[in-house]
């Protein structure tokens, strides 16, 4: 199959490229407005990019019609965000968040997630997330201005907080007690309990 993009329609391009780019890790991502309201969704347009600074990027795309997300519209207000680790005992109050509410609605009242306060940032955290990266945006990059375009979150991650018990003897994370889950295309996910090692050359 040949997929020309000047000639394919956004949904057909959008749907081979989260199929071929995959596994993708996804960001829970929490923001706040200016008036302290809460919002919570998932991005797998996500990944980290470099240590020094601790760099992230995810992408809030435009909807069909053209808006923002509530994401994207808050981090303009309040340029702050909190990562919560997507992880498989998470995987369905996870996926509600999805849900397009209300701008100002809280999609972790909308799963029954608690919440708690961060250190650094004004965004809280999913209380039941053992990881939470708390960030600042450096940027945001618009690709384009239509539906389905892109708007590059930039953030630089000024703390992190890491549950003990995901962590390995020595003290880094152990994949098999974080268990993180990723995104696939169509609707499916995988786990991150079907590992293998290799030593680097
Ligand atoms: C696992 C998962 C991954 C998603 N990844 C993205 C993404 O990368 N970019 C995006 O714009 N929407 C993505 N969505 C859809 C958003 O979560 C959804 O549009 C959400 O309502 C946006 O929330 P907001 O308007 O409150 O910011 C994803 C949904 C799920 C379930």
């Amino acid at each position: 199959m040949i997929i020309d993009v000047a000639i394919s329609d956004i949904l057909s391009v959008y749907q081979a490229l989260i199929g071929v780019v995959s596994p993708r890790p996804i960001a829970w991502v929490s923001t706040v407005d200016a008036n302290g309201r809460i919002n919570l969704a998932p991005f797998s347009f996500f990944n980290t990019f470099g240590a020094n600074p601790p760099v992230v990027v995810f992408s809030p795309t435009n909807r069909r019609d053209g808006s923002k997300k509530d994401t994207l519209l808050n981090l303009a207000e309040v340029p702050e965000f909190v990562l919560n680790a997507a992880v498989e005992d998470l995987a369905a109050p996870l996926n509600a968040t999805s849900k397009e509410l209300p701008r100002g609605e809280s999609e972790a009242d909308l799963a029954g997630l608690a919440l708690s306060p961060s250190t650094k940032v004004r965004p809280p955290r999913v209380a039941a997330s053992p990881v939470h990266l708390e960030c600042r945006v450096r940027q945001v990059v618009p690709v384009g201005d239509g539906p389905g375009s892109a708007n590059l979150v930039i953030g630089e991650v000024i703390l992190i907080h890491i549950d003990e018990a995901v962590l390995d003897p020595s003290g880094r994370v152990d994949p098999r007690k974080l268990r993180t889950i990723a995104r696939l295309g169509g609707d499916y996910y995988c786990r991150s309990t079907d590992l293998f090692e290799m030593q680097r050359p």
